[in-house]
């Protein structure tokens, strides 16, 4: 990664003109899940984001060797757009190459570093950027839950429910958006509240409140 940060500025500011490698992102979108396929990856980790700049989804899986602690496989699907599309395709490529990141460098993948790989995007669509990177850290916390690496959970601009089993609001909101409508549904996606359930309360609040939100 040559590039500084003022060159990225530069690229992303001076017009709308999308990089050749942009381009070829988008066209050509690396480990894409095309209609039709579908992931085995229920024992490794799910990610699934929301942007709050546009309203826009992401959906990741990644397969863990576990051993080596690193990604062999990343596939995504999003209602995102052009700039989405890219750099998820982007992300997945730097998650994956020379054999796989470890999940800990992976976790600190940032937009800045797609944007670099990426040759820049318009300042407007930065934001697209960043539901890949997102995804990808929630994905890699549900392989730490599901694997019962607590300790190594990271959770960044999310209040835990469930001290145990370091449960968010995030977490809750992603249950939501993939159909959990009620307290049980979330348990049998989250089974926040199987340790202990004087969460559950807060839980059911949380469960209204993303309803009424995405739904209401
Ligand atoms: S405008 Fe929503 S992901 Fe790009």
């Amino acid at each position: 990664m040559t590039n500084t940060k003022t060159d990225l500025r530069d690229q992303q500011g001076k017009s709308w003109v999308y990089s050749d490698i942009v381009k070829e992102h988008f066209f050509h979108p690396q480990n894409i899940l095309l209609p039709g396929e579908e992931v085995d990856y229920q024992s490794d980790g799910l990610g699934y984001v929301g942007s709050p700049a546009c309203g826009d989804m992401m959906k990741m899986w990644i397969k863990v060797d576990q051993k080596e602690d690193r990604i062999l496989e990343c596939k995504w699907q999003t209602f995102g757009c052009a700039s989405a599309i890219a750099s998820t395709s982007m992300l997945s490529v730097i998650a994956t190459e020379k054999g796989g990141m470890k999940l800990d460098d992976a976790m600190k993948i940032k937009a800045q570093d797609i944007l670099e790989r990426l040759g820049g995007l318009p300042n407007r669509k930065i934001h697209c950027s960043v539901l890949g990177d997102k995804a990808l850290q929630s994905a890699i916390n549900d392989y730490f839950k599901k694997t019962e690496q607590f300790d190594r959970v990271k959770i960044e601009g999310a209040k835990i429910i469930d001290d145990q089993l370091k449960i968010t609001d995030k977490d809750i909101e992603e249950a939501v958006l993939e159909g959990a409508d009620t307290l049980e549904k979330v348990q049998v996606k989250t089974k926040v509240g199987t340790g202990d359930p004087s969460c559950l309360p807060e839980v059911e609040q949380l469960i209204k409140f993303y309803q009424d939100k995405y739904y209401g």
